[in-house]
């Protein structure tokens, strides 16, 4: 049988790009970084990007391609059936359920805001109304709510139309958050959001660098959607002539270019409307986008309407993330165990269903698995593939990655395959140390 592969090149960058572009890069980078120093939180998050996240991505890429399998089956093929690989491409696809456990809690919000935006209900008072909507039994109906538009998705199998749509969302979030970056910029009081933002503070640094440290690379990894078997996935559908590094570095740079747009409407916002990161509205929280949003939506022309049109969009690059992780255990029920579509979706979704639902009565485990549980297990999966793709495939990985590739990335190869082998799993490693010692309550130095 002949395998799916994208139509165009572009196809696959968009399709990449939807799947990385989502609450991770507008909701949950203007977090992180409100809570690990704002500049300093950039600084160390783009270099991650750039050193660990693109060979991460390239990584990916080379199984999935290689492959053209799920990531269960990826491992276990490449590594002439070996049930460790097997385990670890099983750890993906449980990263991708907790991934979606607490995802499906956010876009609930983003549904529930999207709603609201009819009438401004949150105009009055964003922070109280945030506060009063975050978690409990409304969060869980709106919960599954998302999850059930996810799972019909899915089962419908709509990968056309998700994809169709993909090329006019994407520049529409891009020109909303431009358009609402230009406008909250110029307010006055902005300047503070910025310099909180902007301004490297490297004292903050010093102080908390391992905080920051953790914080930055966990993120890295899940606004690339990196660890979780997603990218391993959408390559596999893949032809030999894609330049992998050319393509890997454009997703990468396009993602990050969204994050950091979020952050120039969120900053200015929270310290012009919100009061700060400490004030009552407490900017600082998972609600930083929620609440600096509001406040401004309250006071443009055709607030509303603005509104509705803003959340209407983050909802959809929500569910274009969301399908992409319900799809990975979705595919791997299908292809490894013949499960029917419809069956395998219903049983994940339910499971979901429930997992998602403690998160949304239960702030504390939110706050848990949204952050360092996700931190953890992504490092931890892009460590495995990483050590795959070092030791397991070695040489043939520099002949998959060259592949499609012109003369100066094949010339990075050699490089390339060090790094994946040494330096990278070691720098995850100290990450995932650095978050084990967090969690067993030993204080950092910084
Ligand atoms: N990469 C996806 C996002 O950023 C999970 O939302």
């Amino acid at each position: 049988m002949t395998r799916e592969s994208w139509h165009t090149r572009l196809g696959f960058i968009l399709a990449a790009v939807g799947s990385a572009v989502g609450l991770g890069n507008i909701w949950r980078f203007p977090w992180m970084t409100a809570e690990n120093g704002g500049s300093a939180f950039l600084v160390m998050y783009l270099a991650i990007v750039l050193l660990v996240g693109v060979p991460g991505l390239l990584a990916a890429f080379v199984i999935g391609r290689r492959a053209r399998l799920n990531p269960v089956g990826a491992l276990y093929r490449l590594s002439s059936g070996s049930r460790s690989w097997r385990g670890v491409g099983l750890f993906a696809v449980l990263t991708a359920v907790v991934l979606l456990s607490f995802y499906s809690v956010v876009g609930g919000w983003i549904l529930r805001y999207f709603v609201a935006s009819f009438t401004g209900a949150y105009f009055g008072s964003p922070g109280a109304y945030f506060g009063s909507i975050d978690y409990g039994v409304p969060a869980v109906g709106f919960h599954v709510l998302f999850l059930a538009l996810t799972a019909l998705i899915v089962v419908g199998g709509v990968r056309g139309g998700i994809e169709k749509a993909t090329k006019v969302m994407m520049p529409a979030i891009v020109a909303l958050l431009v358009a609402l970056a230009a406008w909250a910029t110029t307010r006055p009081g902005a300047a503070a959001g910025l310099s909180f933002y902007l301004d490297f503070d490297a004292a903050y640094l010093r102080a908390n660098f391992l905080d920051v440290l953790r914080a930055a690379a966990g993120q890295a990894l899940f606004t690339l959607s990196l660890g979780g078997g997603t990218m391993i996935t959408y390559a596999s559908y893949l032809d030999d002539d894609r330049n992998l590094a050319a393509d890997g570095s454009i997703i990468a740079l396009l993602n990050t270019g969204v994050g950091v747009l979020a952050g120039f409407v969120v900053f200015p916002l929270l310290f012009t409307t919100a009061g700060g990161l400490t004030g009552p509205a407490k900017g600082g929280g998972p609600g930083a986008l929620f609440v600096s949003i509001a406040g401004a939506f309250a006071q443009v022309p055709f607030g509303r309407a603005l509104a509705v049109l803003f959340f209407g969009v983050i909802a959809f690059a929500a569910l274009s993330s969301s399908i992409s992780m319900l799809e990975i255990p979705v595919a791997y029920l299908i292809d490894e165990h013949d499960v029917d579509r419809r069956v395998a979706t219903g049983t994940l979704g339910g499971l979901v269903l429930v997992t998602g639902s403690a998160n949304a009565l239960n702030p504390g485990l939110f706050g848990f698995v949204a952050g360092t549980l996700v931190n953890m297990m992504l490092t931890a999966g892009l460590v495995g593939s990483l050590v795959f793709v070092g030791w397991v495939l070695g040489k043939d990985a520099v002949a998959e990655m060259s592949t499609g590739a012109g003369p100066g990335v094949r010339s990075l190869g050699p490089a390339w395959l060090w790094s994946v082998r040494t330096i990278l799993p070691l720098f995850l490693l100290g990450t995932l140390a650095v978050n084990l010692l967090a969690l067993a309550g030993v204080s950092l130095p910084g």
